[in-house]
Order: C-alpha cells, then structure tokens, then sequence
C-alpha cells in the first residue's frame, strides 16, 4: 500500500472544541508561551505551569474526535496511513488511527523530571506541585516545551522519507523543527495542504492547497482519491 503522511497541528483539533495557538483568539494571545510553556517559565512557577495544562487537559477530557480524525482511520483502508502531530491531544488515538508519532509529547502523561525514561498516564485532569515519580522528583507534564528538543523528530523524518503522498493539516507550519519535515518528502510526491487560512510554505507546482477546515478539507482529499465518504 502507498504509504500516506499526515503531518497534524491544532487545527485537525479545532473542530472538536480545542483552542489552536497563534490564530486571533489562540492560546498564546492569552498565555505568556515562556511562563507556561518553556523550562525556565517551569523553574520560576511550577504552579502556573501546571494549572495552564490542567485546564488544557480538562478540556480535552471533554472533547471528542471529529469528523476530520475520523476520516483518517477511514483512509487505512486504502493507504498505510502515518500520522505524525505536533498536538498533544490524543484524538487522533480515540478516532482508531493506529499508526501516530507525537512530535510534541502527550499532555494525558506526565514524566519525571530527574529521569526522562520514567512516563506515566494521568489519571483524571490535574497533576500537582508534589505528585512525584518513583525516584521522588516532581511529575511535569509529558510535552516538549520551547526550547527544547524534540526526541521524535529523527524517526518522523525517517517516516516522511518514505512518504507516497503527504498531508499537512491545521499547522501554520511557524515552529521547528516540525515544519521542517515537509524538506523530507521525496521528489515527485504530491503535496497536500488542508487549513483554512494561508500557511508558511513556499509555493511550489506539487503543492496543492485545499482551503478548508479540517472535516471538509479530508472529505475533498477522499473524494480527490475516489474513496467513498459514507459509511
Ligand atoms: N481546520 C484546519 N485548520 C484549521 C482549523 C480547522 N478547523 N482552524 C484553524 N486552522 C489552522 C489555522 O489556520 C492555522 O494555520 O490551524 C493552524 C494552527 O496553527 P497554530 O496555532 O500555529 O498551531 P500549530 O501549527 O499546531 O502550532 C505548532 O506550536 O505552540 C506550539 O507546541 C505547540 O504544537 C504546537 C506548535
């Protein structure tokens, strides 16, 4: 089976209820990304760090896979579909997609802080200052912040080098080393490129650029692939 890449971002959630970041309205108009989101915001206030993705958690636990998500597990028929994303939600999962690469870590896990090996669901929303690993050091959440690396980024290049059709869904395709993977599709491969709004690559003839949400946009690639919708 040709092999299908999807590289997603938090517009293929948008849909299901979850804020995207840099669009009017995202998160990081509302948030300081450095306070809530980078290791020194962690090391001035653990607290905020930790209410700001208990919140996000909470509302995830909340949301449902939408249509878009859904339509990807559908695409396993035909393709053997990848999917790699930058969202730490895990609908893609809930939909059925088998096959998904967390680029920017799982917000429903938390990992030590002394032992990066050592990874643990969360049960319900919160994690709190003093929830600690088995080697007694303070639980963080489970995702990459800025300024740090991004320990899956070798095996999604290795993934997308092998990509027979590529899809990018719902990023702006503004934070690397992510967006750089789109560097990595072979030549001669078809381009896809789902979102509403203009997107930060440069145009190209293999490009093709469907402008929608994320639900319509998979709709408008399966019928471009003659797959049926229904069902
Ligand atoms: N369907 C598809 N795309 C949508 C939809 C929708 N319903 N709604 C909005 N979008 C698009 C926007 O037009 C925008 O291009 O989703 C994109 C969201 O972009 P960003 O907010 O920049 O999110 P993303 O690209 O995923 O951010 C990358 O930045 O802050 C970090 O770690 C965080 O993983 C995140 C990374």
């Amino acid at each position: 089976m040709k092999r299908l890449v999807v590289l997603s971002g938090a517009g293929m959630s948008a849909e299901s209820g979850l804020r995207t970041f840099r669009e009017m309205g995202g998160l990081w108009e509302e948030y300081d990304v450095y306070k809530v989101a980078s290791p020194g915001g962690w090391q001035r206030d653990r607290a905020l760090v930790l209410k700001f993705y208990n919140e996000r958690r909470k509302q995830l636990l909340e949301a449902v896979p939408n249509q878009g998500h859904r339509d990807l597990v559908k695409l396993e028929r035909s393709f053997d579909v990848r999917i790699i994303t930058q969202n730490v939600d895990d609908l893609h999962e809930r939909a059925g997609s088998s096959n998904v690469l967390h680029l920017h870590g799982e917000i429903r896990k938390s990992r030590s802080t002394v032992d990066p090996a050592l990874v643990y669901d969360i049960e319900g929303w919160e994690l709190k200052v003093g929830d600690l690993c088995e080697k007694g050091s303070q639980l963080r959440p489970h995702v990459v912040w800025f300024g740090e690396a991004v320990p899956a980024i070798e095996e999604a290049a290795e993934i997308v080098s092998g990509a027979g059709i590529f899809v990018v869904i719902g990023t702006s395709m503004n934070v690397y080393p992510a967006a750089g993977l789109i560097n990595y599709v072979p030549p001669g491969v078809p381009v896809y490129i789902i979102d509403p709004n203009e997107v930060a690559i440069p145009e190209s003839s293999r490009i093709k650029v469907i402008r929608m949400k994320a639900g319509e946009g998979v709709r408008e690639l399966m019928r471009e692939f003659n797959i049926k919708t229904r069902t």
